[in-house]
């Protein structure tokens, strides 16, 4: 057990006596400064995973929005994860929605947030990342400004694509969180189909300026109806896609009805949104092309949920919430039930 393993569950109670974005804060940069200081040690290993022609040092990952300005992803590395997706990042710095805007319901091992892309920009984010140092898989998610109106939401992804090719490994085109207005209606078949063919097409023309091909990930939500399921997934098979991100957070609230702060508008994460999570990862799985990876993220607060996505399609899976209820020990619970699979 390490020192982090040892003293998480002391300092846990300390942490939720602050508000949730304090918290936050104070954990991630308590974790730079003890990677600074080389005291962060791997919570596991794992076996090389080869996905999207990339190698991931195993299946595991940090999700998105953890580390919305790309500050701290060597220190996450350095727990042993084996890819961490940074963001997500608009073009424009924005400081997002007003606080409090991230809340815990701790009976439900479960986050309401409304964060709204607080970020630093995109060129800010990347300059931060052309510095890293660790061999763990970095993603860049990507989405829209705010006050980007729909109609030219694609040019927003088209700059952040192209800032974020030459260093990113793998670039997500986020759609799907609930708290930027209008940013789910982009899943609608004709919007998607526009907005990701374009990206394919810049990615094609980046690929041969850097001499690299870097993939194209779309990030979908869990509440998404059976055709909206269908018609994303026709889409994407057209496109040649390169890998789906399934889910994000969900606007639906019967899993923790009653609870005092329910009601709170903006996306439930954690354990509450780990069925539905997965029944999306397992259609998807059924009706893209089996050369078309997924990536299993909701809802994982034990070990087992991990190896629960992998058998439901996932090649990899991603964790957050998770994270702020068991610490460290959800890495190292996951690692080593991934290690078997
Ligand atoms: C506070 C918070 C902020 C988030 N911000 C982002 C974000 O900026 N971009 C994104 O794609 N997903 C974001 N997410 C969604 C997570 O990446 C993940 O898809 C979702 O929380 C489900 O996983 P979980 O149940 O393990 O937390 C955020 C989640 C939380 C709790």
């Amino acid at each position: 057990m390490t020192w982090l393993e040892r003293i998480y569950p002391a300092l846990k109670p300390w942490l939720f006596r602050l508000d949730a974005e304090t918290a936050h804060s104070l954990t991630v940069k308590m974790m730079v400064i003890s990677h600074k200081l080389g005291l962060l040690r791997p919570l596991g290993t794992g076996q090389p995973v080869q996905c999207m022609g990339l190698t991931f040092p195993n299946r595991l990952g940090l999700a998105a929005g953890m580390d919305k300005s790309a500050s701290a992803a060597d220190a996450w590395a350095a727990l042993g994860l084996g890819h961490v997706e940074v963001g997500t990042l608009t073009p424009r710095p924005q400081p997002g929605n007003a606080k409090p805007r991230l809340f815990r319901l701790p009976e439900h091992n479960a986050l309401i947030n409304r964060m709204g892309f607080n970020n630093p920009g995109i060129i800010s984010a990347v300059k931060r990342l052309e510095k890293r140092r660790s061999k763990a898989v970095v993603g860049v998610n990507i989405g829209k400004n705010f006050d980007t109106p729909n109609e030219n939401a694609v040019n927003d992804y088209l700059y952040c694509l192209k800032a974020a090719y030459g260093t990113a490994d793998y670039i997500t085109v986020n759609i799907s969180s609930p708290n930027t207005k209008g940013l789910r209606d982009l899943q609608a078949e004709d919007a998607v189909r526009h907005l990701l063919t374009t990206m394919k097409k810049e990615q094609a023309e980046l690929k041969k300026e850097h001499g690299k091909m870097v993939p194209v990930l779309v990030k979908i939500a869990p509440d998404l109806n059976d055709l909206q399921i269908e018609s994303l997934a026709r889409v994407i098979n057209e496109i040649n896609l390169d890998g789906v991100i399934a889910t994000n957070t969900t606007i639906a609230r019967e899993a923790v009805a009653g609870h005092r702060l329910a009601n709170e508008t903006g996306g439930l994460s954690g354990a509450p949104v780990r069925e539905r999570s997965t029944l999306v990862l397992q259609a998807f799985r059924m009706l893209l092309k089996p050369t078309i990876p997924l990536i299993g993220v909701g809802g994982i607060v034990e070990g087992s949920h991990a190896a629960e996505k992998i058998q439901h399609g996932a090649e990899l899976v991603q964790i957050y919430s998770g994270l702020v209820f068991r610490g460290p020990a959800l890495i190292r619970e996951s690692l080593s039930a991934l290690s078997t699979k």
